[in-house]
């Protein structure tokens, strides 16, 4: 059982790195299932149920989301008729959608879950115990359990994989946009990285023009911030699971850039 996770796919570079790289990299890695963080995908900000339908079409088999679930006002349209998209599971009852989901992939079922941190973001529900909640109900169904959190602060996200080492299969972080190299296999079982990466623009600032982040650094003034253009990358990660515990083997991360070339 292998999983791999695309980071979070930034606008039209970010569609047209997985168009152009999701094949390569599954035949490369065979993975039995394949997920993509997709909360930045329209334009940078939420995503259509036009880009939801692509990246299936693409071949992956869940989306994840986070902060900006909400920013692309169709989602209300369509998250409900979306069974593999997930949205943070720490909104309060009644938000639409779903906060995890199971996929089912040759008679074994995963769940994929999306949590997102509340340090530097947004007073969301508690994350470690929406995250207990979730895991009473998804674990009497499967040991095989993919979190994605979706966290700005490093330190919030290392404390969600020692309080999940051993209950979920991968704990992988979202939403920095910038990849760490810290991936490991925690004591109990679990594989963890504190944040996977962005899959868009390699030569903006998170995958926006630079010279728009620039002038609101140096002015503090409003400023407009759109998808960078020119160079793209893309980040990602495999994860080998034990067929029968569900726990981690192997992590291994993807970075494709220019500096960071793709061999088959
Ligand atoms: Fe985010």
């Amino acid at each position: 059982m292998r999983l791999m996770f695309i980071g979070d796919v930034v606008g039209s570079p970010g569609r047209k790195m997985v168009k152009d790289y999701l094949g390569p990299l599954k035949k490369k890695y065979k993975p039995t299932l394949t997920i993509i963080n997709g909360e930045n995908a329209a334009g940078g900000r939420g995503i259509t149920e036009q880009i939801y339908k692509t990246f299936l079409d693409a071949g992956a088999q869940a989306v994840t989301l986070g902060n900006h679930s909400w920013d692309n006002r169709e989602i209300f349209e369509f998250i409900d008729q979306a069974p593999a998209l997930v949205r943070p599971i720490n909104y309060p009852e009644g938000t639409p959608g779903q906060g995890y989901t199971f996929i089912k992939v040759n008679a074994i079922e995963v769940a994929v879950v999306n949590v997102m941190g509340r340090t530097f973001m947004s007073p969301n529900d508690c994350p470690f115990q929406a995250m207990d909640t979730a895991l009473d109900d998804i674990r009497k169904r499967t040991p095989f359990i993919f979190v994605d959190m979706h966290g700005e602060a490093t330190s919030e996200k290392q404390a969600m994989g020692w309080y999940l080492d051993g209950r979920v299969s991968a704990i992988i972080g979202t939403h920095t946009h910038v990849q760490t190299a810290d991936e490991r296999i925690l004591p109990k079982g679990t594989a963890y990285l504190s944040d996977v990466g962005m899959t868009g623009p390699y030569d903006g600032v998170l995958g926006m023009e630079r010279e728009a982040v620039v002038k609101k650094f140096l002015t503090n003034l409003p400023v407009r911030f759109e998808v960078a253009k020119g160079r793209e990358q893309l980040s990602g990660v495999v994860i080998e699971l034990d067929p029968k515990t569900g726990l981690a083997k192997s992590i291994e991360r993807i970075l494709i850039n220019e500096d960071h070339p793709f061999y088959f």
